[in-house]
């Protein structure tokens, strides 16, 4: 039986027996191990809580939310039966706007302080910015993938689904993707190290209590809340951990994630971050472009590193990101990577999963197969990069149960696409000839992934983006666009595909096999012309019930921002319905709920691309103000599940 465990918390399927939707929460069940864990996690946590406001924006309407009548749950019948934004409701984008179903609460922007009192706030004064050790304790910019998980996940997990986990008090860890100079710095380049380091405490992790209050969410003290930068000693673990290629001359402790996308939860609690642009952030302090070029490795290539990288220049003050310093000659294959993160256990340092491969991880959604194995999807995002599958050798519950990571040892696989609508996963193993040609080991492969991939003849995608298990099994994957294809296969049917599209996959063997079936779920062009329209899917998350959601990031058609939208997938059409428009230039990315689905978190990444002109969100419109990304709180005005 196919298993549904993105969600491996999902209280909503108790509450709503009305959708007689068959649920595949797999997650649930009782292991003592885990539970023991988790319990001196409790413990750890007990007493933490600091009640204490700071940072936080009022919803924006009333939060008369708490025991509302939910009968409207029962009444609709319609699985996705909110009032759509109309194109036409779209009047002013600086300023999002919501489903009169819903309301937000805006949340957590750039510059909040991590817990109350421990720092000042920055609030997007533009004659001002935070010093580095100011960020270092905020929240950061870029907000992108994201996870709530609740404060008694032990609970959970000892009790399964008789026990209702709280939906009301969490850590909530969120991604810091990017932020550029001139909305960071307020200037081009950095002039110094400190403006480096600026740079660099805005970017990566943070893990937040959160709790709701009378007057909405606010973040609360917690021993376990912290910051993780590109600076935070990490590890790494898996096949690669040893390789003298993540070892450099200078004998430098591994440190630190960059440019983290999305994400994932895994079943046993834990926070996978996906390290994603990881390239744009190293450069040469000597050498031209022509003359990087002229020397750089066939493996440096074919991860887009530069002489100038991004621009952040960060390599000018910081020699770790110096691709021509001859001490750090491996610094650059530190990154690339997945890292996991224990958001109840504040001193573990993250940990580096080698055995997942190392390209542009975009995010990851893992499902667990029947005999308790699991199987993670995740895409590579570039034009013509590919698809990927990690199957662990063994049922996740044995290997935690004996302290070590079920994302250790496994198989790596890349997908062939091929033209009938069925599929093949390749295992990029070192046990194949034509891989062991080219590389020593199975580490020197990990950490050339994409090379291994391309040996094998895997399919050339238009940018795979999001992935996430459907109610079925299914796996839906978002290719964001691909303006430079001219030569189209089975699987990118569109020649440029300037809007993308989503593929549904249906893997052979209950996640575990060789061979997939595959189809095009939705060509984004289709929605042209309709109340439903959208572009350049990316973000994706599936409910337990076959809601889809989908956040888009790229010029939106008919004078709309990019969107959250919401596809109930039982549906033989897909029929996208509008739940929220950002605000001038910006993204709308990574998603999470409460376990009892009545509260939706969403990012609005890089609002007006911090133009004051454009957007000064989440301030009101006052033309000065610099934007900063942030997360709105959603809920439905009636309580009920969100996306219905
Ligand atoms: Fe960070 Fe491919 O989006
Ligand atoms: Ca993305
Ligand atoms: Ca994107
Ligand atoms: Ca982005």
């Amino acid at each position: 039986m196919l298993k549904h465990v993105e969600n491996p918390i999902d209280n909503a399927q108790l509450h709503d027996d009305n959708e007689n939707i068959p649920s595949n929460n797999s997650g649930n069940r009782p292991f003592t191990d885990v539970l023991k864990t988790n319990l001196s996690r409790r413990k750890v946590l007990a007493g933490s809580v600091a009640a204490a406001a700071a940072g936080f924006f009022a919803p924006a309407a009333s939060a008369s939310l708490r025991g509302m009548d939910r009968s409207n749950d029962r009444i609709n019948r319609e699985l996705v039966g909110f009032k759509p934004v109309a194109i036409s409701d779209v009047t002013d984008v600086r300023m999002p706007t919501i489903s009169e179903d819903y309301e937000y609460q805006s949340f957590i922007p750039w510059g909040t302080p991590i817990q109350p009192g421990i720092t000042s706030e920055y609030a997007g004064d533009p004659s001002t910015r935070p010093t580095s050790a100011q960020a270092e304790l905020q929240v950061g910019i870029g907000h992108d993938g994201m996870w709530f998980f609740p404060i008694d996940f032990d609970l959970q997990m000892e009790y399964g689904r008789r026990y209702r986990a709280r939906s009301d008090e969490g850590m909530l860890c969120i991604n810091h993707e990017f932020g550029t100079n001139p909305h960071v710095l307020g200037k081009d380049a950095p002039e110094s190290l400190e403006d480096v380091r600026l740079s660099q405490h805005v970017h990566g992790v943070s893990v937040l209590h959160i709790k709701e209050h009378f007057d909405g969410w606010r973040v609360e003290s917690s021993p376990n809340a912290r910051r993780i930068t590109v600076n935070t000693p990490v590890e790494f673990a898996g096949p690669a951990a040893d390789s003298a290629l993540l070892q450099n001359p200078a004998g430098n402790m591994p440190l630190g994630t960059v440019n983290n996308c999305g994400s994932g939860p895994t079943p046993w609690g834990t926070y996978l971050t996906c390290e994603e642009n990881f390239n744009g952030y190293f450069g040469s302090s000597t050498l031209t472009g022509e003359e990087f070029e002229a020397v750089r490795t066939e493996e440096q290539a074919r991860y887009g590193f530069s002489a100038f990288g991004f621009g952040y220049g960060w390599h000018m003050f910081d020699q770790r990101f110096d691709l021509t310093n001859a001490d750090y000659v491996n610094e650059h294959n530190r990154f690339g990577w997945i890292v996991e993160i224990d958001p109840f256990n504040g001193t573990k340092k993250p940990v580096k999963r080698t055995a997942m491969g190392r390209f542009k991880h975009e995010a990851v959604a893992i499902a667990e197969s029947a005999d308790g194995r699991i199987a993670a999807y995740m895409g590579d995002d570039q034009r013509f990069d590919y698809c990927y599958k990690y199957v662990s050798n063994e049922p996740w519950r044995d290997v935690i149960e004996r302290g070590d990571s079920p994302l250790d040892d496994g198989k790596l696989f890349v997908a062939r696409y091929d033209e009938d609508g069925t599929g093949e996963w390749m295992e990029l193993t070192i046990d194949n000839p034509l891989l062991a040609d080219r590389f020593a080991d199975q580490a020197e492969l990990l950490i050339n992934t994409r090379v291994a991939a391309d040996i094998l003849g895997a399919t050339p995608m238009d940018r795979p983006e999001w992935t996430t298990i459907g109610q079925k099994g299914d796996v839906y994957w978002t290719l964001t666009n691909n303006s430079q294809r001219e030569v189209a296969n089975a699987a990118n049917p569109q020649t440029p595909n300037s809007d993308g599209h989503i593929i549904r996959t249906v893997d052979t063997a209950d996640h575990m096999g060789n061979t997939f079936t595959w189809e095009i779920y939705l060509l984004s062009s289709d929605t042209r012309g309709t109340e439903g329209v959208f572009t350049d899917p990316d973000l994706a998350w599936s409910d337990a019930n076959g809601r889809l959601f989908i956040g888009t990031d790229g010029g939106q058609p008919d004078g709309l921002q990019d969107q959250l939208t919401v596809i109930d997938t039982n549906k033989p059409t897909p029929e996208p319905k509008r739940l929220l428009v950002g605000v001038a230039s910006d993204e709308v990315t990574g998603f999470t709920v409460t376990p009892d689905r009545r509260t939706a978190f969403v990012n609005l990444q890089h609002p007006g691309n911090g133009n004051p002109a454009a957007t000064n969100f989440p301030a009101a419109p006052d033309g000065v103000t610099i934007p900063r990304d942030v997360t709105l709180v959603l809920r439905r005005k009636n309580g009920a599940v969100i996306g219905s």
